[in-house]
C-alpha cells in the first residue's frame, strides 16, 4: 500500500510538475564587428557548459553596435554576432533557442527593423502589425512569456523620408499588451508571466535620463513639458499593467550592469552586459567627483532632481534607487532562472569588473555572483 501511495504521489508530481530552465543576457556590443567577441563568447560557452538543462535564452538588443548611415553593416554585424553564438545554436536548448528583440542600437536606420526581422526570422509573427517579430508571446510549460520591442522606428509620411526619425525609449502598443496578460490571467493553462524587453522602468545607472519614463537629458527639477509627461506617463501605465496581471518579473538590459529589485511586488532584473562596457550605478549622496568615473552618467547633484520625480531614495540614507530590496554588481553576466511550481530560483553568474574601469575583470574565472528566489504568485 504505501509503496503504491508512493508511486502514486511520485507519478502525480511529474505530471503537475513544470520544473525547466531559462536564461536571460543582453547587451553585448563592442569592437570585434560591433560585438565584444571574447566575453560574450565566454558567457555562452559557460552557459552551454555548465547548464545543459536550459531550455532557451532571452536576449533582449544592444547585441550589437549598429549603423545609423549603413544598414549592411548592421546586418553583417547581427551575422557575427550569430556567429558568436553558435554555440547556443548547437545545444539541444528547444528551437530556435535564441528569442531576441531589439534595443536602441539595433534601430538607427529606417531599413533596420525589417532587417533585423529578416535575420532572425523564427521569432512568433503574433505582435501588433508594425511591430511583427520583435514584439511577440508564446507559452511553455504554464508560462507566458511576452517579448517588447522597446525601441522603435518612426516613418511618419511613407513619401517623405524627411519626417523619419528614432522613436526610441517607449513601448507603443499598451492595449495588446494588457490582452495578452489579461489572457494569460484567465487561462487555466498559464501559471506564471515572464515580460522582456530592452529599457527598463526604473533606470538603476547609466541611463536614468533615457530609458522608459525617458525624461530627457537636462531635466533640473519641476514640471515635465507635455511630450516628456507622456512618455513618463506611458510608462507608468505600462508598469500598472505588470503589477495588475502579477507578472513575476521584467528582464531588461540597457544599461550595462547586473540589478534586481522589487516595486509593487513586480522584480525588475536587469541583465545588461554581456560585453558591452560596464557602467556605474547611480550615484549615492555625497558622491560628486571633479571628474566622473568611466562609466559614470550623473554625479548625485545632477541626478537628484531625477530622482525626486521618480520617487527614489535620495538623501544621505537612500541608496539612490526605486527599492530598498535593491542588489546591484558591476559585471559581465548572465541569469538562469529555474522555473518550478511555486518558486523562482534566479543564479547569475559572470565577471566582476575591477573598480575603476569598464572592461577589466577582476578574474577570468566565471562564476556564480548572485543567487536569489522569487514566490510564485497564482
Ligand atoms: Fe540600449
Amino acid at each position: 500500500m504505501l509503496l503504491r501511495l508512493l508511486t502514486f504521489l511520485v507519478l502525480t508530481s511529474a505530471i503537475t510538475a513544470q520544473n525547466f530552465k531559462f536564461a536571460v543576457m543582453s547587451d553585448s556590443r563592442g569592437r570585434y564587428n560591433g560585438v565584444n567577441e571574447p566575453v560574450l563568447s565566454a558567457l555562452t560557452k559557460d552557459l552551454v557548459l555548465k547548464h545543459t538543462d536550459v531550455k532557451f535564452l532571452f536576449f533582449p538588443g544592444d547585441m550589437v553596435d549598429g549603423n545609423k548611415y549603413v544598414p549592411e553593416k548592421t546586418v553583417k554585424e547581427l551575422e557575427y554576432w550569430k556567429k558568436v553564438m553558435e554555440p547556443v545554436y548547437k545545444s539541444n536548448m528547444l528551437f530556435p533557442k535564441i528569442w531576441v528583440t531589439v534595443g536602441n542600437h539595433e534601430i538607427q536606420h529606417r531599413d533596420d527593423e525589417k532587417n533585423f526581422v529578416k535575420s532572425f526570422p523564427n521569432t512568433f509573427m503574433n505582435g501588433p502589425d508594425d511591430e511583427k517579430g520583435t514584439t511577440y508571446y508564446f507559452d511553455h510549460d504554464k508560462t507566458r512569456f511576452v517579448v517588447l520591442n522597446t525601441n522603435r522606428w518612426y516613418y511618419g509620411d511613407p513619401e517623405d523620408t524627411t519626417d523619419d526619425r528614432r522613436d526610441w525609449h517607449y513601448f507603443k502598443h499598451l492595449d495588446w499588451l494588457e490582452n495578452v496578460l489579461k489572457e494569460a490571467r484567465e487561462s487555466e493553462e498559464i501559471k506564471h508571466i515572464f515580460v522582456i524587453g530592452h529599457d527598463m522602468f526604473f533606470p538603476t545607472g547609466g541611463h536614468l535620463r533615457d530609458a522608459l519614463p525617458f525624461i530627457g537629458m537636462n531635466y533640473t527639477g519641476g514640471e515635465l513639458d507635455s511630450t516628456r509627461q507622456w512618455f513618463f506617463n506611458q510608462c507608468q501605465s505600462m508598469w500598472s499593467l505588470l503589477v495588475k496581471y502579477n507578472v513575476v518579473a521584467y528582464f531588461a538590459g540597457h544599461e550595462h550592469l547586473y540589478s534586481r529589485q522589487t516595486v509593487d511586488g513586480v522584480y525588475q532584473i536587469i541583465t545588461g552586459s554581456a560585453g558591452a562596457p560596464i557602467y556605474y550605478h547611480n550615484s549615492k549622496f555625497g558622491d560628486n567627483p571633479e571628474k566622473k568615473r568611466p562609466g559614470q552618467e550623473l554625479t548625485y547633484d545632477e541626478a537628484l532632481p531625477y530622482y525626486k520625480l521618480l520617487g527614489y531614495n535620495y538623501g544621505p540614507e537612500g541608496n539612490a534607487q526605486k527599492s530598498n530590496d535593491f542588489v546591484g554588481l558591476r559585471a559581465f553576466h548572465y541569469s538562469v532562472i529555474e522555473v518550478t511550481g511555486d518558486k523562482f530560483y534566479v543564479k547569475t553568474y559572470g565577471l566582476p569588473v575591477k573598480e575603476g574601469t569598464q572592461s577589466e575583470p577582476e578574474s577570468f574565472e566565471i562564476r556564480l555572483l548572485d543567487e536569489f528566489e522569487i514566490q510564485a504568485k497564482k
